[in-house]
C-alpha cells in the first residue's frame, strides 16, 4: 500500500504551460489512494480547465476567493483548505508564484491556502532555464527550503521557448515517486525491526486431523500492517489463516505448530526491536502423532497430550532490549492474571482482552483491550475496531522508542 494511500492533498496549480501536466498527477495521487483538492491561480485556467481537474479529483475547485455561482457559500475558505491537507504540493510552480511564496505577496487563493498550511508543503518549480538559474530565483528557493518546504527539483529537456536546458517541471511520475520516498524516508519508524506472531496453531493427531482454535489471526495481521505503514519491517510468523498482507515491508513466515512457530521465533529474536506476540498458541499437543489415520474403534477415545513451548516467556529469558508485548486472554481474575503474566514472560506491555466484553475475542472485528506495563499502571480502552486496537499498540511501541504519531 501506498504511504499516499488516505492522505489529504491540496495540489496548487500556478500558470505555466507544465500545468497541463496536473490531470495525470491528479490521477496519480488518486490511484496511489489519497483525496485531493484543487486550488488554481486565476492564470493556471488558460492551460487546464477547471472541469478537467474537478472531473479527476471528484472534488470542486477552487481559484478565487469568492464564489460567484453560488448565491449562498460565496466565501471559499483558504484556511478550511490549507488545514484539511495532510500535504499540499504546488504544481506546477512558476517564478512568480515562487517569488509571491518567498515573499507572502498574497493576492490569490492559492498563496492564502499556502500561507495558512500547517502541513508539509512540497513545490515542483517550472520555467524556463534562464529563470531557473537567475539568482533572485534560487534565493527564493533557498528562503523556501529555510521556511521547509520542500522543493522537487525541475528536470532537464526541451522547454516551451525552444531552449533546451533545466526548468522543466519534474514529470508527474517522478513527482509522485519524490513525494512517497521522501514520506517513507520520515516513516517514524523507519528503520525498527518487529516480530509478530498471529493466528492460531495446529497440533497434529494424525495426517489428517488436528488440535486447534478459533484464532482468525485479523489482530496480529492488523497489528503488521499498523507497524509498516509506519515504515517498520515486520517479520510476521503466523499460523493458518486466511489473512493476506499487502505491505512489501511485511515478510511473512508461515507455520503449523507451536514448535515451528517457536523456531522460527528464536530465528529471528537476536535481531528485532520489538515483539508483539498475539498468536493463540496451542498450550498443549497430542504426545504421540499417528502416522497413519487413526481407525474409529473403542467408544472412548483418549489422546494424551503434551505441553507445548511458551514461546513467549522463552522469548523473555532471552530478553536484551526487545520491547515485549504479550496478550493475555482472560475470563476471570483478569488484571490479577494478567499482572501474573507479565511476571512469568518478563513483559514489557501485556493486552489483556476479556472474553467477558461483549464484541471482544475471536472472529469479531472489534476488540475491547485493557493495557498494563510491567510497573502495573492500567489502562482501559473503549470497544475498537481491530485495526483501530493495532494502531493503539503501535503508539505504545512509539511512545517506548520516544517517538509520536
Ligand atoms: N503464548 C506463547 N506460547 C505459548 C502460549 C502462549 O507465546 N505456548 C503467548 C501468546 O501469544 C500470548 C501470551 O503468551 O501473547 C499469553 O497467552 P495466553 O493463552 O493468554 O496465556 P497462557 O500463557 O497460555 O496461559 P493460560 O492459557 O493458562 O491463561
Amino acid at each position: 500500500m501506498s504511504v499516499l494511500n488516505g492522505k489529504k492533498i491540496l495540489l496548487g496549480i500556478s500558470g505555466g504551460i507544465a500545468a497541463y501536466k496536473t490531470a495525470s498527477l491528479v490521477r496519480l495521487f488518486i490511484k496511489a489512494g489519497a483525496h485531493v483538492q484543487v486550488i488554481m491561480t486565476p492564470a493556471s485556467k488558460d492551460f487546464i480547465t477547471p472541469l478537467t481537474l474537478s472531473t479527476l479529483s471528484k472534488n470542486p475547485v477552487y481559484s478565487s476567493f469568492y464564489n460567484q455561482d453560488d448565491e449562498n457559500e460565496k466565501w471559499n475558505n483558504h484556511v478550511e483548505l490549507a488545514l484539511w491537507a495532510d500535504l499540499m504540493i504546488i504544481a506546477p510552480a512558476t517564478a512568480n508564484t515562487v517569488s509571491k511564496m518567498a515573499n507572502g505577496t498574497c493576492d490569490n487563493l492559492l498563496i492564502a491556502a499556502y500561507l495558512s498550511a500547517k502541513c508539509p508543503v512540497y513545490f515542483a518549480p517550472a520555467m524556463d532555464l534562464d529563470m531557473y538559474k537567475h539568482p533572485s530565483t534560487l534565493a527564493n528557493f533557498t528562503f523556501l527550503k529555510q521556511f521547509g518546504n520542500t522543493i522537487i527539483p525541475a528536470e532537464s529537456g526541451e522547454l516551451a521557448s525552444g531552449l533546451s536546458g533545466e526548468g522543466r517541471m519534474a514529470e508527474p511520475e517522478h513527482i509522485v515517486a519524490f513525494i512517497t520516498d521522501d514520506l517513507n524516508s520520515k516513516l517514524p519508524l523507519k528503520g525498527k525491526k518487529i516480530l509478530i506472531t498471529a493466528g492460531p496453531t495446529y497440533e497434529a493427531i494424525d495426517p489428517v486431523r488436528f488440535i486447534g482454535n478459533h484464532s482468525s489471526g485479523k489482530m496480529g495481521f492488523d497489528i503488521a500492517s499498523s507497524a509498516a505503514n509506519l515504515g517498520a519491517s515486520v517479520i510476521l510468523i503466523s499460523g493458518p489463516t486466511n489473512c493476506t498482507v499487502s505491505n512489501p515491508l511485511i515478510h511473512v513466515i508461515p507455520v503449523v505448530s507451536a514448535e515451528e512457530m517457536y523456531l522460527a521465533c528464536h530465528q529471528f529474536y537476536a535481531d528485532v526491536d520489538a515483539v508483539v506476540a498475539a498468536a493463540a498458541v496451542a498450550d498443549y499437543r497430542p504426545k504421540h502423532v499417528a502416522q497413519q489415520k487413526i481407525k474409529k474403534a473403542a467408544t472412548n477415545f483418549v489422546i494424551e497430550l503434551e505441553k507445548t513451548k511458551d514461546i513467549l516467556a522463552s522469548l523473555g529469558l532471552l530478553k536484551k532490549n526487545q520491547f515485549l508485548i504479550g496478550f493475555a486472554l482472560e475470563t476471570e481474575n483478569e488484571i490479577e492474571n494478567a499482572k501474573l503474566k507479565i511476571q512469568k514472560k518478563n513483559l514489557d506491555l501485556i493486552v489483556l482482552n476479556s472474553l467477558q466484553d461483549e464484541g471482544a475475542g475471536f472472529g469479531k472485528a472489534t476488540n475491547k483491550v485493557t493495557f498494563i506495563d510491567k510497573f502495573f499502571h492500567i489502562e482501559s480502552m473503549e470497544l475498537k475496531s481491530k485495526e483501530a486496537v493495532a494502531a493503539d499498540i503501535l503508539n505504545k511501541i512509539m511512545m517506548h522508542f520516544g517517538m509520536q504519531r
